[in-house]
């Protein structure tokens, strides 16, 4: 059995302790907005937050979540802003994904938004070398500029 919570809602499913993350949110529970890109922790596309921190849920077994507080693109907006009736609907980085236009196909970007989100949570005013480091996430369409653009727009704001 897993125990856990995911976009605030608790989960007890009964699956392999080794099934990896990104497949129980997947095929178990629907969250298809968490990709999958290279299964090796390589390429950031299945990026999720667990426990606050941007973790891949590729090469995460499941049973090392136990316990622990899982947020997906799905749950983003509703962890970080509330759930007030006049909650916004998207975080700030969301919404500057769309000021900047930054996806192109977007099957990168879901894990692209989650991991700014945990870097500008840990570093409000990141320097393009602290981006550089911390943003491992690979787009195979070429939308970095225009990330590293979309993050200095919320760094200078
Ligand atoms: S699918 Fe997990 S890092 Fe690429
Ligand atoms: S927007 Fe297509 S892979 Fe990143």
């Amino acid at each position: 059995m897993a125990n856990f919570r995911v976009n605030g809602v608790e989960y007890r499913l009964d699956v392999e302790p080794e099934m990896p993350l990104l497949w129980v949110l997947r095929d178990e529970l629907g969250l298809t907005g968490t990709k999958f890109g290279c299964g090796i922790a390589a390429c950031g596309a299945c990026t999720v937050h667990v426990n606050g921190s941007s973790t891949r849920s590729c090469v995460t077994p499941v049973q090392a979540v136990e316990g622990a507080d899982i947020t997906t693109i799905e749950g983003l907006a509703e962890a970080v802003n509330g759930t007030a009736p006049d909650a916004p609907a998207l975080t700030r980085v969301q919404q500057a994904w769309i000021d900047y236009q930054v996806p192109q196909c977007g099957y990168c970007q879901s894990g692209m938004v989650m991991a700014v989100t945990d870097l500008l949570n840990n570093n409000p005013n990141p320097s393009d070398a602290d981006i550089d480091r911390s943003l491992s996430n690979i787009c195979r369409c070429g939308s970095t500029p225009r990330v590293r653009k979309a993050i200095r727009s919320l760094v200078s704001a």
